[in-house]
């Protein structure tokens, strides 16, 4: 019994106190994390404001009447001439919040 709670006590004080936090992302202004996706990803095509290209269309009549979900769709699992792009979900998400915040 005393050796248990002996070794149950030298095991507990494990202090985590070396948060070692890594990337505070001084870089990042506020902006959402979706504009580098956008870029990367979407600008070539779409263009800056969304207005689209030769090579796409606009993109704000779907902002204004899709959900998040079928717009992240689009991305993942591509739509007729668009190929499916190489975005996670969550990625896909970052990039609709950047959209609906700016276009
Ligand atoms: C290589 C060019 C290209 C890239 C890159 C591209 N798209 Fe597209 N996108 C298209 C084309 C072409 C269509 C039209 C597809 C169709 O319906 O035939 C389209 C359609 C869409 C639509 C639907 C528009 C509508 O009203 O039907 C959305 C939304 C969209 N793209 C968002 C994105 C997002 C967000 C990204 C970046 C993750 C992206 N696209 C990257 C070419 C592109």
């Amino acid at each position: 019994m005393g050796l248990i709670l002996a070794l149950a006590c030298t095991a507990e004080p494990t202090p985590d106190s070396t948060p070692d936090s890594p990337v505070d992302s001084p870089v990042d202004t506020g902006e959402l994390p979706g504009r580098a996706l956008y870029y990367a990803e979407c600008l070539g095509c779409h263009g800056t404001q969304g207005n689209g290209s030769d090579q796409a269309p606009a993109v704000h009549e779907a902002l204004a009447g899709w959900t998040d979900e079928q717009l992240v769709d689009v991305m993942v699992d591509g739509q007729g001439d668009m190929e499916p792009r190489a975005v996670s979900r969550d990625d896909g998400q970052h990039i609709v919040d950047w959209m609906r915040a700016t276009f």
